[in-house]
């Protein structure tokens, strides 16, 4: 029994490993179907210069939905800066801390006006990361009993985690499902639940401009129509924003979620929460921390809480990494995001096409994939399964652990998107509500006994911006090195 997939020559280097005839003629195919592609050269410079450490030490990066790389340049530039002066805490008149002060809000400017958002309509609030953003709405939206949370299967967990907030102050939650095998929210579940928003109280919607699981994007049409309704939308875009244009001049939610390391690599532990003014003036914070507060006292036992983004950052904000975001913007804009969609897109269809078009001898599929098989309304995520030539799913685990092998770092699980999961591998609500059903007297080995089977994933290969043809045509012959073969993983 072969335990390996075929293993190629030169496995490590990113050149086609196996045929360079067969890699010219796959790569003359994919030009002459996406011509679009020509377009994007700029970014084939960029990875032999300031993306060289992947072919250097022979990685196939396919994991861009968990993170994006850095380019070089922007690590020397974030380097030249913190060299070229003298920077302390921010948030008072000495000359170190009014410099610091000075490249933060500068970067605060910097992250609006890369979303072309309004400084009158919109305030930008730094956090660790995009769960910070969504945990400043979850923890400080005023539900109530009578408020509703609505949101679509097809979230994120931190967007999930919300509902534990809207539960515990009594308001209603309403998911709306995605339906399979395309993972698309259904119309008529979404028409029906935004017309339930209470008027007397406060409702709150949620979804991602694009599924982390699935690549899914969701209308960004559904703001208005929510809005319209009387509710307020949060946009999660952690997934969207990486490789897609999001013009807050267009589209006008009430809270956005962002991490930057999706964007750009570096720094980690960055991230925004994008507001509208009018829609901050209704949280209320569960508590109070130093820098966010203009006055407290001890004895009176109250506070004033600083109006604006300063209210809601607490402590001393990531202040040397800040002025990084803005490097890391403006490198995507020397870019432009337009031409990181089309490279990206452009690779993504090969991608599914081939993998769609995988068959064992037998005729049966290799793979399934689980959301939409083409380009229309979705980024550059795809997620799937292999199955043997018997129909068995092979588990994703498995064939991750065998692409690691050959430096492909793709992604197993369930992405921290139960909800998609659920739907996608066809889970029922009774057989999920068996995992719970004896929460509280379980230890924590018998709890993942019960969950054992229930642990199921799918695999995550994901496209960014130093992607290029030849990492997508290695993840092909990776997976046809499945064909025929039947795969148990190590015990
Ligand atoms: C759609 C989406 N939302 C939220 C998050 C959470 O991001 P972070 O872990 O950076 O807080 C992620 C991370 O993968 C995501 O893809």
């Amino acid at each position: 029994m072969n335990l390996q997939p075929h293993v190629h020559e030169r496995a490590a280097s990113n050149q086609p490993a196996s045929d360079d005839a067969a890699f010219a003629s796959a790569l003359a195919d994919f030009q002459h179907a996406y011509p679009e592609y020509a377009a994007t050269e700029k970014l084939d410079a960029l990875r032999a210069t300031d993306y060289a450490r992947l072919d250097q030490a022979g990685h196939i990066y396919l994991d861009y939905t968990g993170g994006g790389l850095y380019a070089e340049t922007q690590l020397r530039q974030h380097l030249e800066l913190l060299s070229s002066g003298v920077f302390g805490n921010p948030h008072s008149q000495n000359p170190t801390s009014l410099a610091m002060t000075h490249l933060v809000e500068d970067t605060r400017d910097y992250v609006l006006k890369y979303f072309n958002a309004s400084p009158d309509e919109y305030l930008v609030i730094f956090t660790p990361n995009a769960t910070g953003a969504l945990k400043l709405v979850g923890e400080a939206y005023p539900f109530t009993s009578g408020g509703h949370y609505a949101l679509t299967f097809d979230n994120h967990n931190s967007v999930n985690g919300i509902r534990e907030f809207a539960r515990a102050k009594g308001a209603e939650v309403t998911y709306i499902p995605v339906v399979a095998p395309h993972l698309r929210t259904d119309p008529a579940a979404l028409a029906e639940t935004l017309k339930t928003a209470n008027p007397q109280a406060h409702n709150l919607f949620a979804y991602p401009a694009q599924s982390n699981f699935s690549g899914v994007q969701h209308p960004l049409e559904w703001i208005e129509m929510a809005q319209e309704k009387g509710w307020d939308v949060l946009l999660d875009a952690a997934a969207f924003v990486p490789s897609n244009r999001l013009d807050l001049s267009v589209w006008h939610p009430d809270f956005v979620s962002i991490s930057f390391y999706k964007i750009f690599g570096y720094p980690t532990g960055m991230g925004c929460l994008i507001a509208r003014k009018t829609a901050v003036q209704k949280l209320h914070r569960p508590w109070y921390a130093g820098g966010t507060l203009s006055f407290s006292s001890v004895r009176a036992l109250d506070f004033y809480l600083t109006p604006g983004n300063a209210g809601f950052e607490d402590g001393t904000v990531n202040y040397l990494c800040i002025p990084a975001v803005k490097i890391g913007l403006q490198f995507i804009e020397s870019i432009s995001i337009e031409t990181i969609h089309h490279r990206v897109m452009a690779l993504t269809g090969w991608l599914i096409d081939q993998l769609l078009q995988l068959r064992h001898s037998s005729g049966s599929p290799m793979i399934k994939i689980y959301g939409p098989p083409d380009l229309q309304a979705r980024g550059s995520t795809i997620q799937s399964n292999f199955f043997d030539p018997a129909g068995n799913l092979i588990e994703c685990t498995t064939i991750e652990r065998m692409a690691s092998a050959q430096h492909i770092s793709l992604r197993a699980g369930c992405h921290c998107n139960p909800g998609t999961r659920e739907v996608a591998l066809n889970l029922s609500e009774d057989e999920m509500r068996s995992c719970f059903r004896d929460k509280d007297s379980l230890s924590f080995e018998q709890f993942l006994h019960v969950i054992d089977d229930k642990l199921t994933g799918a695999l995550r290969a994901s496209i960014g911006l130093a992607t290029n043809f030849a990492d997508v045509y290695r993840y092909v012959l990776f997976a046809k090195s499945f064909q025929d073969k039947f795969i148990y993983p190590p015990n």
